[in-house]
């Protein structure tokens, strides 16, 4: 594993070196450079500096120019406008740089200097209920970040905060003690959906009873008491329930391809039996006080609607614990017992003062301490309505029902392209260019933002989708399979030749992936990824309509042609697969 240093930070480099010989007190600067239609990268770091130092911005930048160090990486390097530095790096060194990409196992991408562990919770369905969209957000975006900060070197705890805790298991449990045959399998029901429909029936007979028979609320009630306390029979049943909600869960799991496990999965209740002594160290420390019965923490600056403080409920007046309790107390078990140095929480936005309160709660109780615990908030799913995604009549739609609608767009997409596939192969693709597309529409939204749920859209070829990247990559094995048949020469790195200006844009961003999987990283935001790998693809369709590959008037051309088309190959499948994206070889 060798690191590469991106054409970008060396040439950064130069410019800061020239900039402290041109300048002592300008040592350190940033020269502010970035990618430019006029040359290859501009530096704009001059302009502030000379109004700092109440000089003349063109003529720093002119004394600039004259200390850049060029050999090896600089084919050009002017002043223009009122002050910029426009700077062409040498073909040489892109074909260069690029080779000690191709020749490491990571693309030269770098790990973290100094990794740390990670604990972030995503998913989290709840239990005895249908996932919706908002889940899938989660779990998306979860296990992207998941691939991203690993591929970093960074030490990831995934947890899957399932809702298995609260009152609705009291009425559960209860209508299953009097109804004993409501969760029994049929015989060749095992499967996801099955398991959701029993839990569905299990959960509406339940609910209708509790509604309409006081005595059997009041038994529920009874019973949530003897749930928390742990009793024997009632935790025996709850274990029923959860595990039928995870057939359910992991066929979702499984469908779409992500890396949650069952031992990802620790909810809500694994935290019971610290709450007790939780609430008390939070009354006794005087971070929470009673109010109306009730353990309340309080913030000068969060109010209601009509001026009243809201406060954080850690225990409720009638002893039972709730969805704050149990956040705390796995704040607790994550920095104390599990050494994470940094939390996050996939979560939907709407729960931004949830968190807010919760990581202000634990700071307070010296639980937590600053900057480690982010809420990494989504937006909604729309529908094309723009309202909030639901079914025609109005009901939340079945997330597995969506899967298979997707795989049912992309195969027709798959079949229509290739007809000479077979029908298993046509359903092995169709998998993985729907599922694709359901993930990339997500991933490549930014992460705060509402998007639209629009499955014509994402399985379109054309445009900004994950089919469009699945083609480049394909299409990039196409080449490569010609030109072994036509015995063309084998992709090799040629530095010494000069570069037409498609390939020297394609180079370019290739050499941009490690800059882009550490800013992914960095802010916890993969759409970055998905943009860098649109904007790859649409780079190498541009060279490969200009720049004939196999086809090219020298061997030496054309083993570089190739050279760059399987690098954009490993490239696209490298950050692909850390969106949890597959690239199939054929299409
Ligand atoms: N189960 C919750 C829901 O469906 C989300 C849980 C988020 N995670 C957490 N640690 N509170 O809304």
């Amino acid at each position: 594993m060798s690191p590469v240093p991106s054409i970008t930070e060396a040439v950064r480099q130069r410019v800061s070196d020239a900039l402290a010989a041109a300048l002592p007190e300008a040592a350190g600067a940033d020269p502010l450079l970035r990618r430019s239609d006029r040359a290859d990268l501009q530096a704009n770091g001059m302009l502030a500096l000379a109004k700092r130092l109440k000089g003349n911005p063109r003529e720093l930048a002119g004394r600039v120019v004259g200390e850049v160090a060029t050999e090896g990486l600089i084919a050009d390097v002017e002043v223009s406008g009122p002050g910029f530095l426009n700077i062409t790096v040498s073909d040489e060194a892109i074909v260069r740089t690029l080779a000690a990409r191709a020749a490491d196992e990571r693309l030269g991408v770098p790990v973290a200097e100094r990794p740390g562990t990670v604990v972030i919770d995503y998913s989290q369905p709840n239990v005895a209920k249908e996932m919706h969209v908002g889940h899938l957000r989660s779990t998306v975006i979860g296990d992207a970040l998941t691939r991203i900060l690993e591929f970093r070197g960074e030490k990831v705890i995934r947890r899957n905060h399932v809702g298995d805790w609260g009152t609705q298991f009291g009425m559960l449990t209860q209508y299953l003690i009097e109804h004993p045959h409501e969760l029994d399998h049929q015989e060749g029901e095992e499967s996801g959906g099955a398991a959701m429909s029993r839990l569905n029936r299990l959960y509406r007979d339940s609910r209708a009873l509790f509604d309409s028979d006081p005595e059997f609320k009041e038994r529920a009630r009874r019973r949530v008491v003897e749930l928390q306390a742990g009793g024997a029979e009632t935790l025996a049943l709850w274990q029923r329930i959860v595990d039928e909600s995870k057939i359910y869960f992991n066929a979702i799991y499984a469908r779409l391809d992500v890396l949650l496990t069952d031992d990802d999965l620790v909810g809500e209740s694994a935290y019971n039996d610290d709450l007790e002594a939780l609430s008390r160290e939070l009354e006794e420390s005087g971070v929470a006080v009673r109010s109306d019965g009730a353990l309340c923490v309080f913030f000068d600056d969060i109010k209601g609607p009509d001026d009243r403080p809201v406060p954080l409920i850690v225990r409720k007046a009638d002893g039972g614990f709730g969805y704050a309790a149990t956040d705390l107390a796995a704040i607790r078990n994550r920095v104390g017992a599990l050494h994470a140095d940094t939390l996050l929480y996939v979560v939907d936005a709407r729960q931004a003062l949830h968190f807010r309160m919760v990581f202000e709660t634990a700071r307070r109780a010296g639980w937590l301490p600053d900057g480690v615990a982010h809420h990494l908030p989504f937006g909604t799913v729309l529908g094309k309505d723009g309202k909030p995604f639901k079914t025609r009549s109005g009901e939340t739609v079945r997330l597995m029902d969506l899967l298979d609608e997707a795989v049912e767009r992309a195969a027709e997409v798959v079949a229509s392209k290739a007809p000479d596939l077979s029908p298993a192969e046509v359903a092995e693709r169709a998998t993985e260019v729907g599922i694709g597309a359901v993930k990339y529409a997500d991933l490549s939204t930014s992460r705060s933002r509402d998007y639209v749920f629009d499955l014509d859209r994402m399985v379109s070829l054309n445009g900004d989708t994950s089919v469009y990247l699945q083609y480049a990559f394909a299409r990039i094995q196409s080449i490569l399979r010609r030109g072994a048949e036509r015995g063309a020469p084998a992709a090799a790195a040629h530095p010494e030749l000069s570069l037409a200006p498609a390939e020297r844009a394609l180079g370019l961003q290739l050499d941009a992936f490690g800059e882009t999987v550490d800013a992914a990283a960095e802010s916890y935001e993969p759409h970055k990824l998905a943009a860098y790998l649109y904007g790859l693809a649409s780079q190498f369709t541009t060279f490969y309509d200009q720049c004939p590959v196999l086809a090219a008037p020298e061997p030496a051309i054309v083993a570089n042609r190739l050279f760059l088309c399987e690098l954009t190959a490993r490239t696209l499948r490298e950050g692909m697969g850390l969106l949890g994206i597959h690239t199939p070889e054929r299409l």
